[in-house]
């Protein structure tokens, strides 16, 4: 359905949008409720009795007087500190200070044991796509897509990490000293991810970390949890016992605990920035502490007056309402110039119109239903707040809602002041800001708390270049005239101010997870001889000069 389609009745027509339950193919269906009740800790599968949560997706199904019912995807075991504590004390027996089986094996071998672990997890590609699509609302297409996403980055990292060693497999000799340099795993990660890539986030820090030879306490994110369940087997057979650990519960308690411990060398969060400040405040030493962060952002795309207004609007909708805007990278403000802002908003909001909205197995659905249940309140709020200081939803039912299907609501002009203006609404929400002086544009960049991305849009050079030098120095990436995005995975991802610490890709996440390591010796007759004895006898894992092909 379009809104063109609905003309005044969208609130109807956004309800019918919700299946009966005879109406949904087969294919997509979940056939029974998945009730885990096995949790992986120490290398072994524990049967769980304590108290479990329900998992109840974004989709509702409709009853025959029109009542909507969330569907019932099944529950997850509610572990405690008890658990987290064990998890935590497996983690630390299976890196035993560096001596364990994980840490100290070869390369090669931990390569083979991620190969593995990826053959299995295909095995199961259906129904983890389909766990994705029914607990975050995700269109089944770009379910599909984290998945083979994530399976592309895994072997992106095996091939990386072949490379990055094979590269050290040698010796260097410097005014007299003999050195082997290789990269080390630094101990225990806690890993989390965000629900809106729960598989493919998660697993850009996941895998990296596992590969280097760190020890991992996982906690899977908000909504997105079931869809590891159908992991839990190759993770547990993969990996020798201890080296993965999976925590659930209730995260405000359970994850503060862990830091406190002091036993976490690396957080790795893919969540908000005042958690993450939060958590690294609660590690007693936070000397001993890496943070590999990727936080929240409000993206801003910058309309030139001679933008190319057609790819400036097919753009800008792939950059704001790709996955319902519930992207880190999505566009969240809109700054057009006055002269081109008339022309720029009809064209978007009349393709807008043309968005199909409705569940995420429907072919070239766009708008799904949302995952967090307070979302489209929260969205009203931004709304009203704005109406409210004088702007306007320009788009027609743009802001109508039927319990999680929000349908995109343009608003303009927003300014300072406005809720919509600063904060992150990660949702179908755009906000739009008409600019005279391109100082004004620059000055919305320069003093945002964020500096992820931005995109540009114009045509002539000497502007677009008297933008990207200021730019470059207030975020990470400067889009022209494209949408911002995370990918290609090789580039490097990262922002400044509070959308990010450390940078990741494919070669930039196997540094984060490791750290410079080195074996040096005098340059004598007796060293050579023993280094020859070591490596050619085949003698030591890190000192060695093998070729991983
Ligand atoms: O939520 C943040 C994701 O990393 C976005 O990735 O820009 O490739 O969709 P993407």
């Amino acid at each position: 359905m379009t809104a063109t389609d609905a003309h005044g009745n969208l609130k109807e027509s956004l309800l019918a949008l919700f299946p009966e339950e005879h109406q949904i193919a087969e294919a997509c269906r979940i056939l029974s409720p998945l009730h885990q009740r096995s949790i992986l800790l120490d290398g072994e599968m524990h049967v769980w009795k304590g108290e479990t949560r329900p998992v109840f997706s974004p989709m509702c199904v409709r009853g025959a007087d029109g009542s909507l019912t969330h569907v019932e995807l099944g529950s997850y075991p509610m572990t405690g500190i008890a658990e987290a504590d064990a998890a935590l004390a497996a983690a630390e027996r299976a890196y035993d200070h560096g001596r364990g089986q994980w840490p100290t094996l070869s390369v090669a071998e931990r390569i083979a044991c991620v190969q593995n672990f990826t053959n299995q997890i295909i095995a199961h590609r259906r129904e983890i796509v389909n766990l994705i699509m029914w607990e975050i609302g995700k269109s089944l297409a770009d379910s599909e897509k984290e998945f083979d996403r994530t399976v592309d980055y895994i072997n992106a990292t095996i091939a990386e990490l072949k490379q990055l060693d094979n590269g050290n497999s040698r010796f260097q000799i410097v005014d007299g000293t003999i050195a082997q340099i290789r990269r080390s795993p630094l101990g225990i990660v806690l890993c989390m991810g965000p629900y809106n890539y729960p598989m493919n986030e998660t697993f850009t820090t996941l895998i990296p970390a596992l590969i280097m030879g760190n020890v991992v306490v996982f906690k899977p994110p908000r909504f997105g949890v079931l869809l590891y369940y159908p992991m839990l087997e190759a993770f547990r057979s993969a990996f020798p016992r201890g080296v993965i650990n999976i925590v659930y519960g209730q995260g405000s308690v359970v994850v503060p605990h862990v830091m406190a411990s002091g036993k976490v060398n690396v957080l790795a969060l893919i969540g908000s920035s005042t958690v993450a400040d939060q958590l690294k405040k609660a590690h007693p030493k936070s000397n001993r502490l890496r943070a590999v962060l990727g936080l929240e952002a409000k993206n801003a795309a910058i309309i030139l007056p001679d933008a190319d207004v057609e790819l400036t609007v097919k753009e800008c909708i792939a950059g704001s309402l790709s996955f319902n805007g519930q992207r880190c990278t999505a566009i969240k403000m809109i700054l057009v110039h006055q002269a081109i802002a008339e022309r720029f908003l009809r064209r978007f909001c009349e393709e807008i119109s043309k968005l199909k909205i409705g569940m995420p197995w429907e072919k070239g659905v766009t708008l799904t239903p949302l995952p967090e249940m307070n979302k489209v309140a929260y969205m009203n709020d931004c709304i009203a707040d704005a109406v409210g200081q004088g702007a306007r939803v320009l788009n027609e039912g743009g802001g109508t809602s039927v319990e999680t299907l929000f349908y995109p609501a343009v608003v303009y002009p927003v300014k300072e002041g406005m809720k919509l203006y600063r904060e992150e609404q990660f949702g179908p929400l755009i906000p739009v800001a008409p600019f005279e002086d391109i100082e004004t544009a620059l000055e919305y960049v320069i003093s945002s708390d964020h500096g992820q991305q931005v995109s540009i849009f114009g045509t002539n050079p000497d502007q677009i270049a008297s933008l990207i030098d200021p730019l470059v120095n207030q975020v990470c990436r400067v889009n022209i005239n494209c949408q911002c995005q995370r990918s290609p995975d090789i580039f490097p991802f990262t922002g400044r101010k509070d959308s990010a610490e450390g940078t990741l890709s494919v070669h930039d996440a196997l540094r984060a997870f490791s750290i410079r390591t080195m074996v040096a010796a005098k340059q004598t007759d007796a060293t050579k001889t023993l280094l020859d004895a070591i490596v050619l006898g085949h003698k030591s894992n890190f000192l060695n000069t093998h070729f991983i092909l």
